[in-house]
């Protein structure tokens, strides 16, 4: 069965945007992965269609109702564990986990990318407002992930960007079938930089080892400029690596 993602969401018009080009799409024609975009103002209140209401506590902005997004939740899981309005009788439980992108969550890496592709899919519920009422979120058991250390005007693309970090992993889609093991964050360093013809271009010549055919050099090289860019940009990343075992140059 192909990988399944559902997406949550008041802008349903925002997919599936770029995941619909390139790689993505291609695969989404292809079948590797499916995509269902549910609008969550399709379960709103009244004839506004309403999904959110001022927080309890007081303060600024909207926060998305339980309710509301409890009934869509249950609208696209096929039997959610911690709720039991809409287990449907005689269907397997839902094993896709049930993620909500927010600032508050754990940051997203390239180890849960991988599990997550390694799934049969996601369901994914964009917070909008200034939150989402923290009783669904722990009714429905579900994951809050953030996508980095800066906040959207909302969860829809940082839903993106996480669909896309895990459809390019799924069996398939990728190009070059190994590109993916080379490069960074499995390794843990940074990539070393790249450089294609001209040998020399704008008065700058390509570094000169890349050139010898010396294969164990080119590795050798390629591995220093990792390490030293990853001390200066990433010396986080770079602790970890020392620590992990890797000799200090
Ligand atoms: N929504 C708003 N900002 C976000 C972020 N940084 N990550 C995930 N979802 C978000």
């Amino acid at each position: 069965m192909s990988w399944r993602a559902d997406v949550l969401t008041i802008f349903p018009s925002m997919f599936p945007g770029p995941l619909g080009e390139s790689l993505a799409g291609k695969a989404m024609e292809a079948g590797t992965w499916s995509l269902k975009v549910t609008d969550i103002r399709d379960f709103g209140l009244g004839r506004h269609r309403s999904v959110d209401d001022t927080p309890f506590g007081g303060g600024a902005g909207m926060v998305m109702r339980p309710d509301v997004l409890d009934a869509a939740i249950g609208s696209v899981a096929d039997a959610t564990p911690g709720s039991s309005a809409d287990a449907t009788p005689g269907s397997a439980a839902d094993e896709r986990p049930l993620i909500v992108l927010t600032p508050r969550g754990k940051p997203l890496t390239q180890k849960r990318v991988r599990e997550l592709a390694e799934g049969p899919g996601v369901i994914l519920l964009c917070g909008r407002f200034e939150g989402i009422d923290q009783r669904v979120i722990d009714a429905r058991q579900a994951e809050e992930i953030s996508i980095g250390d800066y906040v959207l005007s909302g969860g829809e693309i940082a839903s993106l960007v996480l669909l896309d970090a895990a459809i390019r992993l799924l069996p398939g889609v990728m190009g070059a079938a190994d590109s993916a093991v080379e490069e960074s964050f499995s390794a843990p360093l940074l990539e070393y930089p790249h450089y294609t013809r001209p040998a020399i271009w704008a008065d700058r010549a390509v570094p000169e080892t890349l050139t010898s055919g010396n294969h164990a050099a080119i590795a050798a090289w390629r591995l220093a400029a990792a390490r030293q860019t990853t001390k200066t940009r990433r010396p986080d990343l770079y602790n970890q690596y020392i620590a992990s075992g890797a000799q200090a140059p």
